[in-house]
């Protein structure tokens, strides 16, 4: 044997969040039964034979015929799919979708159907296989947020977001929780991989075309978490305290570009406080931001919370929180007490159903589609398979005599270490996982590209993956119901160093894949996770000096939904190539990428930083995962980053931070390596009658390959004492075609003189001050190639007052350098 095993137990992620919320739902179950819906129902079924039946130009005559319970039972959802009772009492007969997430209640009496909403946003998450039946359903494992958005590439993001929705549509469901479009405040937060970016200019402009996509089909997203659900900590008590410049222009402005330009169906409204108030609570959030500044005119459903005892169902409606999911009787007897009582106006009631019903004579169940359960899965194989790799981004390409990649015809037969290489990870854990039909992982990836992977080395891994599998599924107990929820993590072996040597003959190079697991309730910890593990650490020095010493190159590949630790070892890899966790085709695009069938065109939406800690927000992040486990007593003493996080850092998150204050970084926001090289020429600026800005460059592909650039606009706007700014700002960026070597293409961005614009609180308005603006165009952010400047007007565009911090914070500004 070639290896020792380190340990045979294999750690897993302790989801305690999950295992909490799974056991809510079947208290859910119980309660609901408990709680007398079925005796309200049978009691509807006759109130007035001659209802209207709903169409989509009746509401108002349906909305008049409801009794006060419907009502109320509209504004409640029907639980979980295990819940089909809810739907079942109002007389619905109709077939759910199993693993589904949810469902609206039916009322058979008015035409009403239940609607189907399912997981995303990486996929359609349903079962996969349903009891009295062969058929499987398994939907296609796409690239997850963070590939995605690293493709900056809007019209690629729309097609997988058609693809997306053709299976939503396909397998019954009507709406798709997704896209996430919270922001990489920290790259500790475990369910960063869903989302995008640390920055919501990309959020924003990736976030619509993915929903342009998805609706296109016929069938709804519920953008999500809104807002501020940026860590997993306490996500369901903790209140972010954050200032309105930061939420208005750092965590909103995202969402805020989603609603204008794509007009989503649904929002979801985030678990976490905002400023001390429930985001599904929070009137100043669902109604004064989301519908009269911007205004919003689709549902707004809750988080799968259910009731909560520190907030009054009838605050929750009344803020415009149309749905409360995952339903739970007792809201619905909430909700007609306090209309009875006088604490709920009936106005909000009927202002919330009456959306609801708009939103109903959407859904294809309205209509009446008959779905096929049989998606084009094929032709969504290959959209995952090629739009990954223009996801995926190369951080270091170098060699002794030529770059390591893409791999030259000398290399045939590759050693791969790490267990993911075998295990390889399609997508992240959680709610956001897929029931995939398989993973590709890289010995069948390399293959398929003609390249063979030693067998000893292939034995040995695979043997162990099989196994720790079966031992995963042998040790399984009731609180690890979690592992249908994705793949967990298994652990590394230990290659020993007469194992190297063995493989240093065959192998004509090394690839060692480093992967990372994190998902829905627990973030991530610095040590073990964010950094390299002592086992990683040990087997890419030892194979890099082995490899090295006789000539031949070592890559790295990293197989991980978020950034980890780079700079102390990158030193050891030729080659480092993030392949993120891209779908069910993985190790065929890794593989795609190594040999240069694919150039690589991905760039970083988010800051890779030296340490874990360099990040301002680090300081008041979540730093003890374990934190479900905490004794109240320990809650009680108002756990920093846990149960209360400060925003301290304010509008310094990501590279707004890193530039402004001079701080280096691993690599920077923006940054990404092709296998050619491209020249700007030409930049220029002009003012729109409009006041709004166009700049143009042009881009020639001066290297040997085809290959696609992404450009940046950052913008540096001129400070005013009362309201400082970041360095400069991400304000367009556009992405070539496949330019053959040689070609030139002109990319000309428009930059809104709306997008110009802080906010400022004193005035609650958004303030662009009138002044010279400097318009910086790049090729990341550290990488500025030319500038041109305007002269530009004041713009003042006044909004609500809402969201103050309930205390003050001491936040970080450049004027008073910390
Ligand atoms: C997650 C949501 C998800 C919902 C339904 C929640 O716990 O935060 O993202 O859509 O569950 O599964």
């Amino acid at each position: 044997m070639y290896t020792s095993f380190s340990r045979q137990s294999l750690i897993l992620p302790t989801i305690s969040w999950l295992v909490m919320k799974k056991l809510f739902l079947i208290a859910c179950i119980v309660m609901q039964q408990n709680l007398g819906w079925s005796q309200d129902a049978s009691q509807l079924q006759n109130v007035g034979s001659n209802a209207p039946k709903l169409t989509a130009t009746n509401i108002d005559e349906v909305l008049a015929a409801m009794t006060l319970e419907e009502k109320a039972q509209m504004l409640v959802g029907g639980g979980h799919h295990s819940f089909v009772g809810s739907g079942a009492m109002m007389g619905h007969q109709e077939k759910l979708v199993a693993g589904a997430a949810g469902i609206t209640v039916a009322i058979p009496r008015l035409g009403i159907p239940a609607t189907v909403l399912c997981d995303g946003p990486a996929g359609v998450h349903i079962d996969a296989t349903r009891k009295g039946t062969d058929q499987t359903f398994y939907a296609t494992g796409f690239p997850i947020g963070t590939c995605l958005a690293c493709t900056w590439n809007t019209e690629l993001v729309e097609e997988v977001g058609r693809a997306i929705g053709n299976e939503t549509l396909e397998y019954g469901c009507d709406v798709i929780l997704g896209p996430g479009l919270n922001i990489h405040r920290n790259p500790l937060c475990g369910r960063n991989f869903e989302y995008y970016s640390e920055d919501p200019f990309v959020t924003g402009a990736i976030g619509a075309a993915c929903v342009k996509g998805i609706q296109s089909q016929g069938v709804g997203v519920s953008i999500k978490h809104f807002a501020v659900n940026s860590q997993e900590g306490d996500r369901t008590r903790v209140s972010e305290n954050v200032s309105q410049r930061a939420l208005r222009e750092i965590y909103l402005r995202g969402f805020e570009r989603v609603v204008r330009e794509s007009n989503p169906w649904t929002i979801m409204s985030s678990y976490n406080k905002i400023n001390g108030v429930y985001a599904m609570g929070n009137s100043g959030l669902l109604t004064d931001v989301l519908r009269n500044d911007w205004g919003y005119k689709g549902i707004v459903m809750t988080d799968w919370i259910g009731k909560r005892h520190d907030l009054p169902t009838e605050q929750e409606v009344n803020a415009g929180n149309d749905l409360l999911m995952p339903g739970y009787g007792e809201q619905a007897k909430d909700i007609i007490g306090a209309v009875k009582s006088g604490r709920l106006d009936i106005k909000d009631v009927n202002r919330n159903v009456r959306r609801m019903l708009e939103y109903i004579v959407k859904t294809p169940r309205f209509r009446g589609y008959q779905f096929s359960n049989h998606p084009d899965t094929k032709t969504h194989a290959a959209i995952t398979r090629q739009s990954s790799t223009e996801g995926m981004v190369l951080l270091k390409n170098e060699g002794l005599l030529a770059t390591a990649l893409p791999f030259s015809s000398d290399v045939k037969t590759v050693a791969l270490f790490g267990v993911n290489s075998y295990d390889f990870f399609s997508g992240g854990l959680g709610s956001g996982c897929v029931n995939v039909p398989y993973v590709i992982d890289m010995v069948t990836g390399l293959k398929n590209n003609g390249i063979s992977t030693t067998p000893a080395l292939t034995e040995i891994y695979r043997d162990y993956v099989t196994f720790a599998r079966k031992k995963l599924r042998i040790d399984k107990n009731p609180e690890m119901w979690f592992l249908d929820q994705g793949q967990p993590k298994l652990d590394e072996i230990d290659i020993t160093e007469r194992c190297i040597q063995h493989e240093l003959k065959e192998a004509d190079a090394a690839i060692i894949t480093i992967g990372r697991q994190a998902g829905e309730g627990i973030d991530r910890a610095i040590e073990g996770e964010f950094n390299l593990s002592q086992m990683e650490r040990s087997l890419l020095t030892r194979v890099s000096n082995a490899f090295h010493a006789a000539g031949k190159p070592v890559v790295v590949v990293i197989n991980s939904g978020s950034v980890i630790e780079t700079a102390s070892w990158r030193d050891y890899a030729d080659a480092i190539l993030v392949a993120w966790q891209p779908g069910q085709e993985g190790g065929n695009s890794v593989a795609d990428v190594l040999t240069g069938r694919q150039n690589p065109s991905g760039k970083l939406t988010m800051t890779w930083p030296i340490a874990a800690t360099d990040h301002p927000s680090t300081a008041n992040f979540p730093q003890e995962p374990d934190y479900y486990n905490l004794s109240d007593k320990m809650y009680g003493q108002r756990m920093k980053g846990v149960n209360y996080t400060n925003h301290e850092e304010d509008i310094y998150v990501g590279y707004r931070y890193f530039d402004s204050f001079g701080h280096r970084v691993a690599y920077p926001f923006g940054y990404g390596l092709s296998y050619t090289v491209f020249s700007y020429e030409n930049a220029k600026i002009k003012k729109l009658k409009n006041e709004d800005i166009e700049v143009s460059v042009t881009v020639k592909n001066t290297g040997k390959r085809a290959g696609k650039e992404i450009v940046q606009v950052y913008v540096s706007a001129p400070s005013t004492p009362s309201m400082e700014k970041p360095a400069k700002e991400l304000k367009a960026f556009a992405k070539t075609r496949n330019l053959q070597p040689g070609e030139s293409q002109t990319l000309t961005m428009t930059i809104a003189r709306r997008d110009l614009a802080s906010f400022d609180e004193a005035k609650s308005q958004w303030l662009a001050d009138a002044g010279r603006y400097d318009f910086q165009i790049g090729a990341s952010s550290a990488d500025i190639r030319c500038h041109v400047s305007a002269e530009v007007k004041a713009y003042a565009e006044p909004v609500s007052s809402v969201l103050q911090l309930q205390s003050k914070l001491n936040v970080l500004r450049r004027s008073s350098k910390k």
